[in-house]
Order: C-alpha cells, then structure tokens, then sequence
C-alpha cells in the first residue's frame, strides 16, 4: 500500500475499503483484472502499525532447544547467502468474508467486516525456512517453530498479549514456508513486513508473520494468543470438532476453498448482448477442479473455463459467457470445487469470530434492456 509522508494512504479511496488499521483490496476498482496482486493493491492486515526497522541492525535470530547450534543471528545478507527461491502464492486473511455471514445468512460476526477482498496473489522471494533451521542445526526431534514479529505489543481490551507470533508445526515449516524479502520483484514494503516475513502458502494468513524479528525452534509444542484465543474456532460444535477430545482439531490451519467474480457488485450490463463473466477461484493449499456459474438463482450450473495457471496455493482465473435474456435485477453465483473434492456449499456453519467463510457468494447485478442503453 502506498503512503505519503506522512503515513496516510494515497490510493484516494479507489483500489481500497479500509478498515481501521487494516484495508481490504476493492474488487470493484476496473483495472485490478491481472493474475498477481499489484502490491499498492493489496490487502493489509496490521493488529498494530508497521515498525519502523533499520536494516542493517536487523537481525533474525534463531533459538530454541530445537536447533543444536546454539543462537543464531542472520543479517539480511547472510539469509541472502543461503539461497534464493521464487514463487508466486495466494495469502489470505482467516476472516475473509466475515461480512457475509450477516449479509447471507443473517449471523452478525464481530470484527473486521471484510468483503471478499482479504486475499491478493504475489511473487514473493526469499529463502526456504527448511534451509534456514537447517543450517542452525535443526535437532531430529524439533515439532515445533514460533516465528514473532516486531510489531509493538498488542494491546486488547486492557489486556497485553506481546507481540504477534502463532506456532507452526515443524512439517509445515519444513514444507513449502519461506523466509521472504521481495515481494513482485521489490523489497517488501513497510506494512508488508519488511525487511523480512514469513509467507505460509495455503494456511491462515496469521501464520505469515511480518517483520520478522525471531524464530524459536522447540522440542515440545507451545501455544500463543493467536492460536489459542484467535485464528481458532470458538463456538457451539468447535470445542471437540471431531468428537476425539482434543480441542486442538479447532486451530485453524489450511484455507478452504472459494471463488468470486471480478466483476463489480450491481453492475450494470445489457440484455441479449454477450457478457464474458470472469473471476478467480483458489483453495488453500490445494488446487482448483472445476468452477461452476448459476445465473439462474441456482437451479442451473454451468461449468466456466479455467484460464492460465492453476498451481498448489494460487488462485486461477475463470471466465464464463453470458447472454441475460430479459431485463431486470439478477443474482449470479459461483461455485468451486478443488482437487480434494471439496465444493463451495450454499450455507456454512458460522463460529463465533466469523472466520472461513467458504459459502457460494451471491453476486447481484442489474440487467438493462438494450434500449436504455444511449446510442453513441
Ligand atoms: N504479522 C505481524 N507481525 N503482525 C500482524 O499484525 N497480521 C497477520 C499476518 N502477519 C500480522 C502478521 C494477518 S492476520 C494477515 S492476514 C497477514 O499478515 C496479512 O498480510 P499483509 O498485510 O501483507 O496482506
């Protein structure tokens, strides 16, 4: 996002829909129809404010009873010296959404009221977490990393809950998690992370944390605020999620799978005259099957077409031809179903914090008959 001198956005209203400290790419702004996410586009989620770090006393250190060669601290530089990885990926905040929980099924969810625009697509540059535990001498039997980042404490309700950091399971970290610099090609800016974030692809988008100031590798599992108090879910049925007693089935990991239209809520188009609908679908850590559109209150499907990449952790683009025959208002959904088989329902069951709503999204537009239209 890009601010002036003084901190204050620039984008004139236009590409967001803030949010206090948080701003939520708009979906209705014309020109956002590219496969990655421009940067000054997309979505920021800050529990605080971005720190101010200089970066060449910066320093990632690496600790814990986890790793056997003792604290490690890595200039940028040196990270830089491990290795040097490229990849595009989806990040998307866990309360995506959250808005249409009331909108669609009339269950107000507190927090931010995100729409669908929680969720950008980026090339990110970094080096592979693996290679960084593994050349502080990651111990066999390590389980877990807690990654912290440098943001000031954050403070709700009275209560002070440290800086922001959440556990991840040593078979993610040593999966596809990368320690990143770049993002589109550009050193990561301020309300990014920089100098240094973690990207998670596929999961939650708390557990990407920015501005990464520490990462502790431990022999036992710990828990944090945010996986215990946040970014799980609370409420009726989630307390033993899978009926094994263990509560731990409620923290929340891989993102489920959704779909949207690029097109503008209430856009107009034109009776009898083709309209190509188009949008993007994604899944978590999983790829995408299939895209179905209704344009018939659901009753009817039609499969979409999918267009250009669909990679593990991206989203890929769809694009379906419409032809309304009659005017009149009109709702449009879509509905997608990943590589695993699971396949956006019309309802989900809510939980108390709103989190993962995966529901077929609603999509009104307006149909005109052609001869409103003003000849030119
Ligand atoms: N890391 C820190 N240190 N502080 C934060 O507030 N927000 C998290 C995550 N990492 C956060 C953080 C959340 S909830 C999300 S969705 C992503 O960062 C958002 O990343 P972005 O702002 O780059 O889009």
């Amino acid at each position: 996002m890009l601010r002036d001198p003084d901190g204050n956005p620039v984008d004139g209203g236009k590409w967001f829909t803030h949010h206090g400290t948080d701003v939520e790419t708009n979906w209705a702004a014309t020109d956002l129809l590219s496969y990655r996410t421009p940067t000054e586009r997309f979505f920021v989620r800050n529990h605080t404010t971005a720190p101010e770090i200089d970066v060449a006393s910066w320093r990632l250190e690496v600790w814990g009873d986890g790793v056997d060669g003792g604290p490690m601290a890595y200039s940028l530089d040196e990270l830089k010296a491990l290795g040097e990885t490229t990849y595009d990926r989806a990040l998307e905040c866990t309360g995506n959404g959250r808005r249409l929980y009331d909108e669609q099924q009339g269950e107000f969810r507190p927090g931010t009221q995100w729409g669908l625009g929680a969720i950008g697509l980026a090339s990110w540059t970094g080096v592979p977490l693996r290679t960084v535990l593994e050349d502080a001498g990651l111990r066999d039997d390590a389980v877990q990393v807690m990654p912290v980042g440098l943001d000031p404490s954050y403070v709700c309700e009275g209560t002070d809950y440290g800086h922001v950091r959440r556990p991840l399971p040593i078979e993610k970290a040593l999966d596809d998690v990368l320690v990143a610099w770049e993002m589109n090609g550009a050193p990561l800016e301020p309300d990014h992370g920089f100098p240094v974030r973690l990207v998670v692809p596929g999961w939650v988008g708390i557990a990407s944390i920015k501005w990464l100031g520490s990462l502790e590798v431990a022999t036992t599992r710990s828990e944090s605020p945010w996986s215990t108090k946040w970014y799980r879910m609370h409420g009726p049925g989630y307390d033993d999620p899978d009926g094994t007693g263990d509560p731990q089935a409620a923290v929340l990991d891989r993102m489920p799978v959704k779909s949207l239209m690029d097109l503008p809520p209430g856009s107009e188009v034109v009776a009898g005259r083709l309209t190509v609908l188009r949008g993007r679908a994604w899944a978590g850590d999983a790829t995408i099957a299939a895209v179905e559109v209704s344009t018939d209150d659901g009753q009817t499907w039609e499969e979409a077409t999918l267009t250009g990449p669909n990679e593990r952790s991206c989203w890929v683009e769809w694009e379906h031809p419409w032809t309304p025959a009659a005017a009149g208002d009109q709702v449009i959904r879509t509905r997608a179903t990943d590589s695993s088989g699971r396949t956006q329902p019309d309802r989900v069951p809510t939980n108390d914090d709103g989190y993962l709503f995966w529901a077929v999204v609603q999509h009104p537009v307006t149909v005109t008959s052609s001869s409103s239209v003003p000849v030119a």
